[in-house]
């Protein structure tokens, strides 16, 4: 199979938001505890954070971590996170029917944020909760002192504040399983009156209202509409989630997704439109697509298990094990995301440790990568600049879920401060292997490529704590440069990354 590529360096989409690339860490599972925070485990440091999952952290290179939920955020008292650890109470989490200690909070989190060379943003709880403790939690956060909630940070031992921007007004308030769900209309007014009163204290933050749980809710996309009538002028971002499945294991539907999770991403920039239009509104509202990965390989288990569980602390839960094939979906993921960088401008790999997350550890054991931390860590890295507008001429098939899917999925970036282009390109196409012809025009002279190949014969193949290398990339040669056309041929159901310097 062939396929044509041409870049051109006036053909751009976008300046990537490096934040695209940012992460997500719930009071969940094993998340936080024995995830990022193991105080016993022979790798912990002063603050009892594992040191071995802060490397795995700052090699991926995420640039924000959301926290702390989720649907645990719904039930949550940012309060009972905060002053000396063995007077924390133990509350009973109603997301996911299990005891949470709280030994770690904001001060905990902000401290490990810091060590893993990532920024904080935040959710307030509008579920159980509302305006008034969300904004005593901002004033907790950023307010330099004078005032009773800074003054208590400071006596619980820190002097300045974090000043955190980007704050979540809820998490998935379309959903009935959410602590507090609301409609549409309440929800819009509540977020609405908090944004008001966060923007009263400090008109800088970036505040991000909750949209669609999913394209498939039965509210999308009236959902968006009600909710940006009532805030758009307050606020920055909508945020959306999505979870990709593949219960049929079937790899032409499962890696056509992305298609969905493109028009998903349309559609609700058209509403977007409509909103701004009807209101003639003069600010703009993007997306943060602030939770996506795959999940379902648990998924039932796990629905199961909590049935009958009572109220563990920290449980095993949502612990997903990844495979190659989840490599190539998380690859035409992350591209999507790329190609839509004009309106998507925060994305949240969900999640970042042993919940769905690229990073998996034992108690007391190992910290190991799993087979798509690969993908994220290689956009993470690498697709920081600007978006290019491909031209792509490739067979396609059609799947349920779409017509016309190309059987290769790539996106571009020119990083003119680092003199590189970089292409991710996952190669749908199970049989054969395609010939990529790539015509780069108008950004001077290309001089060497790289290319680096993540390939396994076997779709079910996973990283294990007793073999964590089993899928990995390599460097691979073959790619041919001469007179700004690169040639290459990417072996069948295969992601590869591109990287060549001008
Ligand atoms: O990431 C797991 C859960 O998925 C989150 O808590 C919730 O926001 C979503 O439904």
């Amino acid at each position: 199979m062939k396929a044509r590529v041409t870049a051109h360096a006036r053909y751009s989409i976008a300046e990537i938001d490096k934040r695209l690339y940012g992460s997500f860490l719930e009071h969940l599972g094993r998340a936080v505890y024995t995830g990022i925070y193991e105080p016993d485990h022979p790798s912990a440091d002063e603050n009892g954070m594992r040191r071995d999952v802060i490397e795995l952290v700052r090699d991926l290179d995420t640039p924000i971590c959301r926290y702390p939920g989720g649907n645990f955020v719904s039930a949550y008292n940012w309060e009972d996170g905060i002053g000396p650890k063995e007077e924390r109470p133990t509350r009973l989490d109603l997301a996911w029917h299990t005891s949470e200690s709280n030994q770690v909070g904001i001060h905990e989190f902000a401290d490990w944020a810091a060590s893993a060379n990532t920024e904080m943003m935040l959710a307030v709880n509008l579920g159980s909760r509302g305006l008034d403790a969300a904004r005593n939690f901002v004033e907790y956060v950023n307010h330099p002192g004078g005032s009773y909630w800074s003054d208590l940070r400071k006596k619980n031992g820190r002097a300045d504040p974090w000043d955190v921007r980007l704050w979540c007004l809820g998490n998935e308030m379309d959903g009935p399983w959410q602590v507090g769900h609301k409609s549409a209309a309440e929800y819009g007014h509540l977020a609405n009156e908090t944004a008001k009163a966060l923007r009263a204290f400090d008109d800088r933050l970036e505040l991000v209202v909750c949209g669609s749980s999913h394209s498939n809710m039965p509210t999308y996309p009236q959902w968006e509409a009600t909710v940006l009538e009532e805030t758009f002028e307050q606020v920055d971002y909508i945020s959306l989630h999505m979870y990709f499945e593949n219960y049929e294991k079937n790899p032409r539907e499962y890696l056509a997704l992305p298609e969905k999770l493109d028009r998903y991403i349309g559609t609700v920039g058209g509403v977007i439109d409509y909103v701004k239009a009807k209101k003639r509104a003069k600010n703009d509202v993007r997306i943060s697509f602030d939770e996506w990965n795959v999940w379902y390989h648990e998924r039932k288990n796990d629905a199961e298990r909590m049935k009958s569980w009572g109220w563990p602390h920290a449980p095993a839960l949502l612990e997903d094990i990844y495979n190659f094939e989840d490599v190539l979906q998380v690859g035409c993921i992350l591209n999507t995301f790329i190609r839509r960088s004009d309106i998507v401008r925060i994305a949240c790999i969900a999640q970042l440790v042993n919940v769905i997350a690229p990073i998996m550890t034992a108690p007391g054991g190992a910290a190991w990568r799993q087979t798509i931390y690969y993908p994220f860590q290689f956009a993470s890295r690498h697709g920081r600049g600007t978006a290019l507008q491909l031209d792509v001429d490739c067979p396609s098939y059609d799947a349920d879920v779409a017509s016309g899917v190309s059987y290769l999925d790539i996106a571009g970036v020119h990083d003119g401060d680092a003199g590189t282009l970089t292409f991710f390109a996952v190669n749908r196409n199970a049989d054969e292997p395609m010939e990529i012809a790539l015509s780069l025009e108008g950004f001077g002279s290309a001089r060497s490529v790289e290319h680096t190949l993540i390939k396994h014969d076997d779709l079910e193949a996973r990283n294990t704590e007793e073999n964590p290398d089993t899928v990995k990339p390599v460097t691979q040669g073959g790619a041919e440069l001469s007179d700004n056309k690169l040639t290459l041929t990417v072996p069948a159901h295969s992601y590869s990354m591109i990287r060549i310097s001008l």
